[in-house]
């Protein structure tokens, strides 16, 4: 059987710390797509940033997106990266450093957030609560730590809304429901209203994007897990090459469709 690529893993209980050369390209690429650029900046455009406002994102990863916030609070302004990786953290520092920007990285989680209540103009978290156990303790912490009137951007995706074509409906639903019971939290993207809401947010508006895969995901995570459902024995190895060769004869002919939606939630917390 072919090699095939291992999914990395952002959950810090996973102790990731010594693999965030990896973690750091896979970003990267993911935010190369135009389904993730289109959607930060649909929230950029949604959180309004100002100069001076104070700015939190929460799981920062490389820090790129703080960055951009960055620029538009200024000098007068704070942006805050919190991120619990710590070869992540140093490459979001390393980066903030070349480009001279204002944003600076804190060690963190984001169940304990490090800062003081109502001291943050404007929150973001991207693609964090999936790796969450308890998300809803997230939602809390960006809630406590916005001021009233301030505004936040939770995005994440919803893995149940992954769409795979062509082949086999059955054997595609195997591995998506075996997929599913991978993730601590494959729902992430439908529950984000609830969870901002039961933190005392009101939802303002919502956002989303379908990120749409080219054949070259079929060696990557979709290869993983369906390696690993036939391991577990939820598909058989002919199964496995069937659903392959109509993958793939599909993307010869250009009848291809890899997606999985991605949801954004602005919610603002409210000035009594
Ligand atoms: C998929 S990456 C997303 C990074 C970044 N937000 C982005 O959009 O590029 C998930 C991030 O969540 C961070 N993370 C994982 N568990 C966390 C936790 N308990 N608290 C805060 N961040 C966490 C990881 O270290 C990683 O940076």
């Amino acid at each position: 059987m072919a090699e095939v690529f291992q999914p990395p893993s952002f959950r810090i209980q996973d102790g990731v710390a010594g693999d965030h050369e990896r973690l750091a390209f896979v970003l990267d690429r993911l935010a190369d797509m135009p389904g993730i650029q289109r959607l930060r900046s649909w929230a950029r455009e949604a959180l309004r940033p100002a100069p001076g406002d104070r700015i939190l994102d929460v799981g920062a990863g490389t820090g790129d997106e703080l960055q951009a916030l960055a620029t538009l609070v200024g000098p007068a302004g704070v942006a805050t990266g919190v991120e619990p990786n710590p070869g992540l953290r140093a490459e979001a520092t390393r980066r903030a450093e070349e480009f001279g920007s204002v944003a600076r990285f804190v060690d963190g989680d984001a169940y304990a957030l490090p800062l003081d209540d109502s001291t943050v103009d404007i929150a973001r978290c991207e693609r964090v609560f999936q790796h969450l156990d308890h998300p809803e303790r997230a939602a809390a912490e960006i809630a406590r730590v916005l001021r009233p009137g301030g505004r936040a951007v939770v995005i994440d995706t919803d893995w149940a809304t992954t769409i795979v074509h062509p082949g086999d409906p059955a054997v595609l639903e195997e591995v998506k429901r075996f997929a599913l019971s991978r993730f601590p939290n494959p729902f992430a993207g439908r529950r984000l209203p609830g969870q901002l809401a039961a933190a005392g947010l009101e939802v303002v508006d919502h956002g989303s994007q379908a990120l749409i895969q080219d054949v070259s995901a079929l060696d990557g995570l979709f290869g993983a897990l369906a390696t690993a459902a036939v391991e577990a024995g939820v598909i058989t190895m002919p199964q496995r090459e069937q659903l392959y060769a109509d993958l793939k004869g599909g993307a010869a002919r250009g009848d291809f469709h890899f997606s999985v939606t991605m949801f954004a939630v602005l919610a603002a917390k409210p000035v009594r």
